[in-house]
């Protein structure tokens, strides 16, 4: 009897969800503004264009010029070339999608955040990772949350954060200096494990005070690590997963198909220890001598004292549960983002030699191994490569919305569609899906000139003014996005990168360790670099590594060792976290 009632139950709810696939299939023929505009044919009602726009590629032309790179996901970016900045495809279950590089269009939908928000099955998924994060709420909840959030991640914070990046990147230096070297002092490394590591002990113990002493390869792991492991790894799975696909597509699949256990399991022993990190941040907080405790200044004491202020109402208090769930969004948010983009601009310095010399030589003018974020701020040259390997190689490569309600999304540039009438704006129904092309933006030809996808440092001596058009909140860039939900982390990762290269790049000289042609990409929206021949393997980017002649290194800092060293820093300075091979170089 009661097998009998579910049946029916399952029957009923499949019935009225192909129902209203087929009235959305008529409706879509008949009424859709999207029925008539461009855009590449539908090969699978199940699967749409999806493989295609998510493809792995190869960063050069198997047998080409490996210094000619060749267009990052490269079916839209055809799919753009023949239909033009906005454009339609079909996604999974063919749902239409539109595909934009239009800036008055992306203007207005990331700075509307009550109208295009994610999408709920995105929020969905997103929850189930990481809980009630920033990352996963919207509209007031949202608001109130970054209100609290934003001090911890102001510039006076990142200021004193500094010192920890430089002192976390020197430890690198001296974990890549024990690496077994050949006769000419070249050691093979996969930096993209080491810059991992490195990431996350900086996000443990900036982001909530937690040393995961990630970079000590003979250290058990503790239960924290543990947790925070298979959280990455579900991560990873889950993007590509049919089951996850579907329970986030189709909500009265959730009960049947059941959270994975090792998820749950995960997230239960962050909450736990998240929930233990928050009073110990609590404590601090309230502390007299926090002031003076500057290891106690980290993101999630800052945002306990933000949430214990005076001025804020106590309606706008956050409860500790929502506390402790942006724990795991700082972790996955803060680390693997700024590991990829250092990871890249080792791969774009390899690529170009000249530009990594140029670059040492301006670094090794600083005679300090521990600058200041002003000192490094003060480094044109490590600026530039900075803003050129978030521009050409962006970490996050696409995001994506939904409409929340019926809109007119405004054009810059009308599109003409399949009858030969031009349109200068679309009609937005509730529900439509939008793709944000954030890495295509970045290298559009139309903005930054024809060899847009070249890496060039030097073009940012004179930043074309069609570049003001990007609405981003940094450097006329999309990388972080922009409008309200702009990426809360951006000054946190570029003072984390940018000490990283200076001392990397001041203490070893890089190349590719396999040829250019043998590297592509993953095929998730924040893209990796990988091994075209080993996908099995993941995640890698393998480099031949190699200290800097130490006699070039000294001459060039006693001549011109002019740079910062702010007061006590050096003196500071002690144990493990102090460098013995620039010391060695530069003393
Ligand atoms: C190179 C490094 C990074 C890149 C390229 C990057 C990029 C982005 C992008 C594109 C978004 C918007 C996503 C969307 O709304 O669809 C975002 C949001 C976010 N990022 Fe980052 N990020 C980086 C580093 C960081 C760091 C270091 C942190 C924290 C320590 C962080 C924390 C966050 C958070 C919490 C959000 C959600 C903001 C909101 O919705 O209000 N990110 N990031």
């Amino acid at each position: 009897m009661l097998l009998r009632l579910v049946i029916s139950a399952a029957g009923a709810v499949i019935g009225v969800q192909l129902l209203k696939s087929i009235y959305r299939h008529f409706h879509w023929h008949l009424f859709s503004p999207f029925r008539y505009m461009p855009g590449p044919p539908n090969p699978s009602w199940l699967r749409g264009n999806f493989w295609a726009c998510h493809c792995s590629f190869h960063l050069h032309p198997i047998s080409g010029d490996s210094e000619r790179p060749c267009p990052q996901f490269a079916q839209t970016q055809e799919w753009q070339a023949q239909y033009g900045p906005t454009f339609r495809f079909h996604n999974l279950l063919s749902a239409t999608t539109l595909y934009t590089i239009d800036t008055v269009a992306l203007h207005r939908i990331v700075n509307n955040g009550d109208i295009y928000q994610k999408a709920p099955m995105v929020r969905y998924n997103m929850t189930q990772l990481l809980g009630q994060g920033l990352l996963a709420v919207e509209d007031e909840e949202h608001t109130k949350l970054r209100k609290i959030m934003s001090p911890a991640f102001g510039l006076s914070q990142i200021t004193r954060l500094t010192q920890l990046f430089v002192d976390k990147s020197l430890e690198l230096s001296e974990f890549w200096a024990r690496q077994t070297a050949d006769d000419n002092g070249w050691a093979r490394i996969d930096v993209l494990s080491g810059l991992k590591a490195v990431t996350l002990d900086i996000i443990g113990l900036a982001g909530f005070n937690y040393n995961f002493h990630a970079l000590d390869t003979e250290r058990e792991p503790t239960e924290l690590d543990g947790a925070f492991r298979q959280l990455f790894l579900q991560i990873q799975r889950r993007q590509v997963r049919p089951s996850t696909l579907l329970r986030a597509r189709f909500p009265f699949l959730r009960a049947i198909l059941r959270t994975p256990k090792r998820l749950v399991a995960a997230r239960r022993t962050m909450d736990r220890i998240g929930m233990h990190l928050l009073q110990e941040a609590k404590a601090a907080a309230r502390s007299e001598s926090n002031e003076k405790d500057s290891w106690r200044r980290d993101i999630l004491t800052l945002l306990v004292q933000s949430n214990m202020s005076k001025e804020i109402p106590d309606s706008q208090r956050l409860s500790d549960d929502v506390v402790v769930a942006q724990l795991p969004t700082f972790f996955v948010a803060g680390h693997e983002t700024t590991s990829i983009a250092t990871t890249w601009a080792l791969y774009a310095l390899a690529l170009h030699p000249e530009v990594q010399t140029t670059l040492r030589a301006e670094l090794l003018t600083m005679g300090t191994d521990s600058p200041s974020l002003d000192a490094l701020n003060a480094l044109p040259y490590l600026d530039k490569v900075v803003r050129e390997v978030m521009r050409v190689h962006s970490p996050v490569v696409f995001t994506n919305r939904m409409a929340m309600r019926d809109d007119v999304l405004p054009l810059g540039i009308p599109y003409t569609d399949t009858r030969g009438i031009r349109h200068d704006s679309i009609v937005m129904s509730k529900g439509q899906m939008i793709y944000i092309p954030v890495a295509a933006l970045n290298r559009d030809t139309r903005i930054w000139g024809p060899d847009a996808a070249e890496f060039k440092p030097d073009r940012w001596d004179a930043v074309p003014d069609t570049a003001g058009a990007i609405p981003g909140v940094w450097s006329h860039l999309f990388s972080f996005l922009g409008g309200p939900h702009n990426c809360i982390g951006w000054r946190f990762s570029l003072a984390e990168m940018k000490s990283l290269l200076y001392t990397l790049v001041r203490t070893f000289e890089f190349e590719l360790a396999v040829r250019p042609e043998a590297i592509g990409t993953t095929r998730t929206a924040v893209q990796r670099p990988m091994l075209v021949d080993e996908p099995e393997k993941g995640a890698q980017l393998p480099m031949r590594v190699r200290r800097v002649e130490t006699s070039n290194a000294t001459a060039e800092v006693g001549e011109e060792g002019t740079g910062p060293d702010p007061e006590g820093i050096q003196a500071r300075r002690t144990g493990s976290n102090t460098s013995g091979i620039l010391r060695q170089r530069v003393d």
